[in-house]
């Protein structure tokens, strides 16, 4: 059996101011490598790597977010540690990806947003992609039901872990939470935090989340069977940083690393489970 693994992997974010407050503005380092390759094959790997700072100006309910200083540099090499790699980036000149949009949470999820009219797809994906990143949902724990034993536990709104089903870029799909409290004891001040672990399994999903996008790179899946990948294996798993209160928090770290492993082709006989969006 050949597997082929997509791999999205290092996505970290640093702030550099503590509170979200109205009128002030706050900087993330945003930097992530994407590729793909042949697990235990070859170590060689195709893909793209980029750099930029991300900036949220918090207006009521809604904030204004710009991606500035956008670097990338795109891949197809042999690597000892591609996810380590010191990459030479290209600048990207301005484009619809540097056009400020507008982003509306509710409860700590996004509820929607705006980008400016006629903006390309690719571009419009990127920055679903950088929001959803955001997405932090703490009021489930109050409501959610455990999915091992089917037990219906009383709510709990300090529960430390929870499973929910959450809506990404990938499909709405079951995701754990784990929720700690480490703070970094050489900071005097401010010293409640939240040390989030977000796990995504995408085993276990209201919609497929690899039937957007078929072999064909770029290319939306038919329903034609010959057109399906199967998922060997996927998840994804998040890291937050956090200073603040369940419901009064500003994010000053997020790791994220993903991967999916994936036939090209059915394999032979297989059914396939054809849920399409
Ligand atoms: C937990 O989060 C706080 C706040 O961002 C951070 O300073 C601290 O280093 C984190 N601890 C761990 C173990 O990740």
């Amino acid at each position: 059996m050949l597997g082929l693994t997509l791999l999205l992997a290092a996505v970290a974010a640093t702030a550099t101011a503590t509170g979200y407050i109205d009128g002030r503005e706050y900087v993330y380092a945003y930097k992530g490598v994407m590729y793909t390759g042949y697990p235990r094959m070859k170590p060689q790997y195709s893909g793209t790597a980029f750099e930029n700072n991300i900036i949220i100006q918090p207006h009521g309910d809604y904030a204004l977010i710009k991606v500035v200083n956008i670097k990338r540099t795109r891949f197809n090499d042999e690597f000892e540690n591609v996810a380590r790699h010191p990459f030479d980036y290209q600048d990207i000149p301005d484009g619809p990806l540097h056009k400020p949009f507008k982003v509306y949470r509710k409860n700590g999820i996004v509820t929607h947003f705006e980008v400016t009219k006629g903006e390309p797809a690719f571009s419009v994906n990127v920055k679903r992609g950088l929001i959803a990143l955001f997405n932090l949902n703490f009021d489930e724990a109050e409501a959610a039901i455990s999915t091992e034993d089917n037990d219906i536990q009383k709510p709990d709104p300090d529960r430390h872990y929870y499973k929910v089903y959450e809506k990404g870029v990938l499909g709405d799909c079951e995701t754990a939470y784990v929720i700690e409290h480490h703070p970094f004891h050489k900071s005097p001040h401010n010293n409640i935090v939240l040390n989030v672990t977000k796990v995504r399994n995408y085993h276990k999903c209201n919609s497929n989340p690899n039937q957007v996008y078929g072999t064909f790179y770029g290319h939306e899946c038919g329903r034609a069977e010959h057109e399906k990948s199967h998922t060997l294996h996927g998840n994804a798993q998040y890291k937050y940083n956090i200073r603040g209160y369940r419901h009064n928090y500003v994010i000053e770290k997020i790791y994220a690393v993903g991967e999916i492993a994936y036939t090209p082709y059915p394999l032979e006989g297989q059914t396939v489970a054809a849920k399409m969006k």
